[in-house]
């Protein structure tokens, strides 16, 4: 707790009204790899509270369009669709996929972290069979020149999704924003251009 307080990015993002620390890791990700444009669709899975999808309503602007999808309620949000349910549930992807439509995303972003039940091995399972549905989910509803961001953790099965990954996608990097705890395992694998768009 004492930490959470007194951590700066906690502070920044009040200040700057993000519902989250997170939007930085986000806003580090974005300005590096040039992420965000005028325009897009963007998907935010398990995107609660919402900083996210934040950032990204202010970069695509009112021509663009941000899909957001959680377990949990996200307060509304101008220019931020909310699909609330289990990103797992086939009826949660169908409400996800028709609100994407024919076009494709051109960005789609995985920050979901499954609850921790405390067992680790469990938890590092869940969190890898998280982001293994993320980019199937992107390898569907990606434009041919999108881009992935998914969270993962490293430990078991880390190397088996990476490299899935590379062989899903043209090109794969992996980053660690500043805002992300240093102690903390998790990841963003940045993955662009789907090498088979739009089919299952
Ligand atoms: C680290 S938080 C996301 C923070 C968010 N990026 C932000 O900036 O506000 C992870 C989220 O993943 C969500 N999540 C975990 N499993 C999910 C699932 N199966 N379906 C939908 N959301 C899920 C959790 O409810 C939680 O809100």
């Amino acid at each position: 707790m004492r930490e959470h307080v007194s951590d700066p990015y906690v502070q920044r993002a009040k200040a700057l009204g993000y519902r989250s620390r997170a939007a930085f890791k986000l806003l580090e990700l974005a300005a590096k790899e040039r992420l965000l444009a005028a325009g897009q669709t963007v998907v935010d899975l398990g995107a609660a509270p919402g900083s996210w999808s934040q950032v990204a309503a202010r970069m695509v602007g009112p021509s663009g369009r941000v899909i957001a999808v959680d377990l949990l309620e996200i307060a509304p949000l101008e220019n931020v669709r909310v699909v609330r349910g289990d990103f797992t549930a086939a009826e949660t992807l169908a409400a996800l996929e028709r609100a994407v439509g024919p076009g494709g995303a051109d960005l789609v972003l995985s920050d979901m972290a499954p609850n921790i039940s405390g067992v680790s091995a469990t938890d590092q399972v869940r969190g890898i069979h998280l982001a293994e549905l993320a980019v199937a989910f992107a390898q569907r509803q990606l434009k041919p020149d999108g881009v992935l961001v998914v969270k993962v953790f490293q430990g078991a099965g880390f190397p088996e999704l990476l490299a899935h990954l590379r062989k899903a996608f043209a090109s794969v990097a992996s980053r660690k924003p500043g805002a992300s705890r240093g102690r903390s395992s998790e990841l963003y694998l940045v993955a662009r251009r789907p090498r088979v768009p739009n089919t299952g």
